[in-house]
């Protein structure tokens, strides 16, 4: 039989509007895709043992370093889902999702794999079949990921999410203005949740009010979504973020990027993501401020910035 011909499979960053880490607690959280941002792989026929090609390896997948170990078992098993294990293949991989900051770099790579694949191979898998291969990259990256990273990163506007439910798409009632500011700081996923869980164990009641702020603050967002209400969006953000720091997930570093954007006109700052490195997301009032506002972030030590405009369905950077 001919080879089937090369293809492509997509998937964008994401972006954590609120409920991070309390979503590992089963509490509701906010999430939305970070399409300016994207992971590709591509899929070609070649002779010999399949190999993958990325930034950080070039060889068989059966030589992979165990940094990829993650990444090669959800290969391996995408192409068992489509029925293929023995076949030969290149997948090349590239990603502008900056590793490490909280923007989904990990599960876009791996639902780029596994879209590519099922597109290589004719193959239509089910969302939940995406989402389990996808899975099989982030337990090796995570520990123990809630799913909201995998789902993000092939949605198509803002959802709420609670863990191991399906999402729900959330209504926008008017565009609204983000800046995302990297701190140029890799985070650690993995030592972040587990520094929470920590705090859990030994700080049971406290931890568990902090939480809890956290869902109330989730609600708040999503009606603040629907009726388009900056005020409110901000206020909420802001309530998200001394919760984040209560709990132990914000840094020196991460806290003065969010004081200069509220200094700067922002209506509302906070990490997104795991935290204690990567990304904050600030609010703009309106879509004039957004460039003072990034370049205010950028002034303060960002190493870089990029504008979103969340609508109801898809979300793409601001002109
Ligand atoms: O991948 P990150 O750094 O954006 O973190 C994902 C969000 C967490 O809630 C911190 C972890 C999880 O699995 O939900």
């Amino acid at each position: 039989m001919a080879s089937p011909r090369p293809s492509l499979g997509l998937a964008s960053g994401k972006l954590i509007l609120a409920g991070e880490h309390s979503v590992v607690y089963d509490r509701p959280a906010i999430a939305l895709p970070f399409t300016r941002l994207m992971a590709r792989a591509r899929i070609s026929s070649i002779d010999g043992p399949s190999r993958v090609s990325s930034a950080y390896y070039e060889g068989t997948l059966d030589d992979a370093p165990d940094i990829l170990s993650g990444m090669v078992d959800c290969i391996r098993a995408t192409v068992d889902a489509v029925g293929h294990p023995h076949d030969h293949f290149m997948i090349q991989v590239d990603s502008t999702i900056p590793t490490g900051r909280g923007l989904g770099s990990s599960a876009a790579v791996a639902a780029s794999a596994v879209r590519g694949i099922a597109s290589y191979y004719g193959a239509v898998l089910s969302h939940e079949e995406e989402m389990a291969l996808v899975r099989i990259a982030e337990v090796h990256a995570h520990g123990t990921p809630s799913g909201i990273d995998a789902e993000a990163v092939v949605a198509t506007g803002p959802f709420r999410f609670i863990k191991g439910a399906p999402i729900i798409q959330l209504p926008v009632g008017r565009a609204l203005h983000l800046v995302v500011a990297d701190s140029g700081r890799k985070g650690n996923t993995r030592a972040a949740v587990e520094g929470v869980r920590c705090r859990f164990e030994n700080d049971r009641d406290a931890t568990e009010a902090h939480l809890d702020q956290l869902a109330v603050v989730v609600e708040d967002v999503q009606d603040a979504l629907r009726d388009g209400d900056t005020e409110v969006l901000g206020s909420s953000m802001n309530a998200a973020q001394r919760e984040l720091s209560a709990i132990g997930v914000s840094d020196s570093v991460l806290d003065s990027l969010i004081s200069e954007a509220l200094r700067s006109g922002a209506v509302g700052a906070k990490i997104t993501g795991s935290g204690l490195g990567g990304c904050v997301v600030a609010l703009a009032p309106d879509a004039e401020s957004v460039a003072p506002l990034a370049s205010a972030l950028e002034a303060a030590g960002a190493q870089e910035t990029w504008s979103v405009v969340v609508h109801e369905r898809t979300v793409e950077e601001a002109p």
